[in-house]
């Protein structure tokens, strides 16, 4: 495995509940070095951008009016196989069924909402984690 690097955020959920500090605590202890964060509310373009794939779904509109709705932190993390390595940590998408020990499965559940919040999002592969990070953190390195 080489070094790569990963864009993570700290869904609105995460931070409603006051669960940074808990995240980015493992992700940290874990091995992985946070080289950028910020705080902030996404845009409409941000996350038009961010959830491309998933468009024309019957969970993109709530998805993008959640991940709208409050400030998220955006994170860049590197190490190695770190992209891999922090879905792993993450758990899988619904946390009813995440395993515990994962930041889904031990921290979140499902609400009564029409999208399921999870808490976290992480780059699935080299080129989603090079296309993300232009996104959230435009010209860095
Ligand atoms: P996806 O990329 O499939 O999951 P992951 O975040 O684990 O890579 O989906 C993106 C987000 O969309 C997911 O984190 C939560 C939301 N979502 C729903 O609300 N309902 C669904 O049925 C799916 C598949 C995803
Ligand atoms: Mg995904």
């Amino acid at each position: 495995m080489t070094t790569q690097r990963t864009l993570i955020l700290l869904k609105p959920d995460a931070v409603q509940r006051s669960l940074r500090g808990e995240i980015l605590r493992r992700i940290e202890a874990k091995g992985y070095e946070i080289t950028a964060l910020a705080q902030r509310t996404a845009t409409a373009e941000e996350l038009a951008a961010h959830y491309a794939e998933h468009e024309g779904k019957p969970f993109y509109a709530p998805l993008v009016e959640y991940m709208g709705s409050a400030p998220l932190v955006a994170v860049v993390a590197e190490g190695e196989g770190v992209i891999e390595g922090f879905r792993s940590l993450a758990g899988s998408t619904n946390p009813t069924s995440a395993a515990p020990g994962t930041i889904r499965g031990d921290l979140g559940r499902e609400w009564d909402l029409p999208v399921i919040q999870n808490l976290v999002h992480g780059s699935d592969s080299p080129e989603s984690a090079a296309r993300e990070i232009e996104i959230w953190f435009p010209g860095l390195a």
